[in-house]
C-alpha cells in the first residue's frame, strides 16, 4: 500500500475544510512544480489559534497532510504553530512516499503564512527567518 490508512482517511475525510470570513490571519502557498495551492486561515484570540480552516486545490496529499496540519495546530499557542515542521505532519500521518513529501513542505508552510499574516496585521515583530520567503522558486528545493 502506497498510503498510510492515515492519509487515505484524512484524504477521503479532510478535517477543517472551508474558509473563516473574519479570519486574523490567512495564508496562501503554492509548488510552482505541480501547480498546487493551499489557503489557510486562522482565528486567534490570547494568543491561542481557536479556530482553523483551509481550502486545497491539489493532490490528495496536499488535502491529507493540510487537514491533519489544522488538527495539530488548533487549541495550541500561535508560538506553537511556527515550531510545526512538515516532518511532523509527515509522521502524523504514518509516513508519506518520498515524492509526495514536498506535499506536508506546504502544508508547513501554509500554516507558517497564516501566522504571519497575523503578527503583521497586528504589527507584532518576529524573526523573517523563521519564515519561508514566500517566493515560489523557494518550495522547489524541499
Ligand atoms: Fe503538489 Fe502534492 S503534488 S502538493
Amino acid at each position: 500500500m502506497l498510503y498510510s490508512e492515515k492519509v487515505m482517511d484524512h484524504f477521503s475525510s479532510p478535517r477543517n475544510v472551508g474558509e473563516i470570513a473574519d479570519a486574523d490571519g490567512i495564508g496562501e502557498v503554492g509548488n510552482a512544480k505541480c501547480g498546487d495551492i493551499m489557503k489557510m486561515y486562522i482565528k486567534v484570540e490570547n494568543n491561542i489559534i481557536t479556530d482553523v480552516k483551509f481550502k486545497t486545490f491539489g493532490c490528495g496529499s496536499a488535502i491529507a497532510t493540510s487537514s491533519i496540519a489544522t488538527e495539530m495546530i488548533k487549541g495550541k499557542p500561535i508560538e506553537e504553530a511556527l515550531t510545526l515542521t512538515n516532518r511532523a505532519v509527515v509522521e502524523a500521518l504514518d509516513g508519506l512516499p518520498a515524492h509526495k513529501i514536498h506535499c506536508s513542505v506546504l502544508a508547513e508552510e501554509a500554516v507558517k503564512a497564516a501566522v504571519k499574516d497575523y503578527y503583521d496585521r497586528n504589527g507584532i515583530a518576529y524573526d523573517p527567518k523563521d519564515f519561508p520567503c514566500g517566493c515560489a522558486e523557494c518550495h522547489l528545493d524541499h
